[in-house]
């Protein structure tokens, strides 16, 4: 990964993902997230309409655009032709790894175990997306995972809303968290983008305003 995805998530902290239904939603979406203060979005290719909303989120410019359930190479090559600038996968594949890596594009794989994280590990990649978060165990699955894991950075996904986000950004670990609960589906499909921006404000609000727990000590589990 490169130094520039890490500094973006660092930045961000918090990553709203998009499962988009339609190419006229990504405008205004993107609009909303970027006016609540989100620095990135991950737009899901879970819909016929993630390429073209890739790219019309992209040329919004005010996000870092990156697609995520990205489960094969050729997905990994479109989302890049259509602008994405990192790629995130509910799981680890040496092919979408591979394909990344020669597009020159982050790729951020899903990892449930320690044996999964160590594939990723083994394949140069130390940033890796804890998927399904919440119900792998959250925060304590993830601190015992970190710690004999010093060189690896967590982006937890899956299950987590506002109220567990300052706790996950307390732990050392975590580079960001990704959620959907910013933009849900039921959100894009009545146009809700004052509610988008709403959520999106107060997650960013949440994650600027966290504080380091002593509990999540990195060596301990
Ligand atoms: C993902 O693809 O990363 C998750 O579906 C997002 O998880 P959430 O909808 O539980 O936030």
């Amino acid at each position: 990964m490169t130094a520039d995805l890490v500094s973006v998530l660092s930045g961000a902290r918090v990553m709203p993902v998009l499962t988009v239904p339609s190419a006229a939603t990504a405008g205004p979406l993107a609009e909303a997230l970027a006016e609540g203060g989100a620095r990135c979005a991950e737009v899901t290719f879970r819909t016929p309409a993630a390429e073209q909303a890739v790219r019309a989120m992209a040329a919004h410019g005010g996000l870092v655009v990156g697609a995520g359930t990205v489960l094969s190479a050729e997905q990994a090559e479109r989302a890049v032709a259509a602008g994405a600038r990192f790629v995130v996968s509910p799981g680890f594949d040496e092919q979408v790894v591979a394909a990344c890596r020669e597009l020159d594009v982050p790729v951020v794989p899903g990892i449930a175990t320690a044996t999964e994280l160590m594939r990723c590990l083994r394949a140069g990649v130390d940033t890796v997306k804890l998927f399904p978060a919440e119900p792998l165990g959250g925060l304590r699955t993830l601190q015992a995972l970190a710690a004999p894991f010093p060189g690896a950075r967590f982006v937890p996904t899956g299950g987590i809303g506002a109220d567990r986000l300052s706790d996950y950004l307390g732990h050392p670990a975590v580079l960001a968290v990704g959620g959907s609960w910013m933009a849900t589906p039921a959100h894009l499909e009545r146009a809700a983008y004052p509610e988008i921006r709403r959520l999106t404000a107060e997650a960013v609000k949440r994650s600027t305003t966290w504080e380091r727990s002593s509990t999540w000590e990195r060596s301990s589990t």
